[in-house]
């Protein structure tokens, strides 16, 4: 019998590539999603159960759950709507996984939380993302965290947004281009997730998961441009003028980045030893942005 993993926001940009691994290893996935559709790619797996739910109704939650090895919920949001806010889909719904789990006799939970999460931290995504924690950590659960710096791939929201941007401006203007990040594949990050599965020494553990360097934004973005063909000026915004950029490209069609996410630059998006430990404490050779990145990112 093959050990079914229930997956929540699993029709995502990590979600993806994760269902594909764990198809590999040898598990049925269960796929809760809001719409069928956002999970249509991944039609063609074998061993893949996708089920319509509303995630945020806890009777179905615990029903959808019932008969799984293992938990994983990646739900997460970066812009609040009237609807959809930080605290319902990263605190309210944790706190709901946690007890779904609880009700159908799960024990094992793997949940996505984000670099910088901190009940102080310098925006509401973070300390939502903090409180998400709090529920899982203090549960009677065998779980364990992630918290991935940004996450880059062929699909990432972050270096594929400037790629598209870059040769259709004369320069760019970045807000903190200072901030300090260390990208992480999106296959390592799926990979971590399912050998945490398997390993006992990962219960009741948090990793923070970063790439093998750290770059500051403005670099990231001259190699970007240098990689494209399309090498361009790139420009710190001053800090007086950055809240007015970020209020400006939220609301603007695309939605490339919100006031709060400006906040969340205000700190390093780094790993505590600026490393990529954990994801070599899980066995992974952590893969390096310029090895891959260069085959999506064509000029
Ligand atoms: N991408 C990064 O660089 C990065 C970095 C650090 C942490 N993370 C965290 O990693 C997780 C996955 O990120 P991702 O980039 O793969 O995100 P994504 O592509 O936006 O996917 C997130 C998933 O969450 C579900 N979701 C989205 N909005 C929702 C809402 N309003 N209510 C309920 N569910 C909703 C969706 O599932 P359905 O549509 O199937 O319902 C979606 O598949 C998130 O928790 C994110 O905070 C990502």
């Amino acid at each position: 019998m093959r050990p079914v993993v229930t997956v929540l926001g699993g029709s995502g940009y990590i979600g993806r590539t994760l269902i594909v691994r764990l198809v590999r290893a040898g598990c049925a996935v269960r796929l809760l999603t809001r719409s069928r559709e956002h999970t249509r790619p991944l039609w063609v797996l074998p061993n893949l159960d996708v089920r319509e739910l509303d995630r945020y109704d806890f009777s179905q939650l615990a029903m959808a759950f019932a008969g799984s090895a293992a938990v994983i919920n990646l739900v997460g949001i970066i812009r609040e709507t009237q609807r959809q806010t930080f605290v319902r889909a990263h605190v309210l719904l944790s706190q709901d996984v946690v007890a779904a789990c609880a009700k159908a006799g799960v024990t094992r939970l793997l949940h996505m939380s984000a670099l910088n999460a901190d009940p102080e931290g310098p925006s509401d995504y973070l300390r939502s993302k903090s409180d998400g924690e709090t529920a899982v950590r203090t549960s009677k659960l065998h779980w364990t965290i992630f918290q991935p710096s940004v996450v880059f791939g062929p699909d990432d929201a972050f270096l594929n947004v400037f790629a598209r941007l870059l040769p259709r401006v004369p320069l760019l203007m970045a807000p903190s281009a200072q901030t300090r990040f260390q990208p992480v594949y999106v296959g390592d990050v799926a990979e971590a997730f399912c050998r945490a599965l398997s390993l006992p020494s990962a219960i009741g553990k948090t990793f923070p998961l970063g790439g093998p360097c750290v770059y500051r934004l403005d670099e990231l973005l001259r190699w970007l441009g240098k990689t494209m063909g399309s090498p361009r000026p790139i420009l710190s915004t001053p800090t007086a003028l950055a809240p007015l950029q970020a209020w400006l490209l939220e609301h603007l069609p695309g939605h490339l980045m919100t006031r709060d996410q400006l906040l969340s630059m205000q700190k390093d998006s780094v790993c505590p030893d600026g490393r990529a430990s954990a994801l070599i404490e899980l066995g992974i050779t952590p893969t390096a942005l310029e090895d891959v990145a260069p085959r999506w990112l064509r000029p």
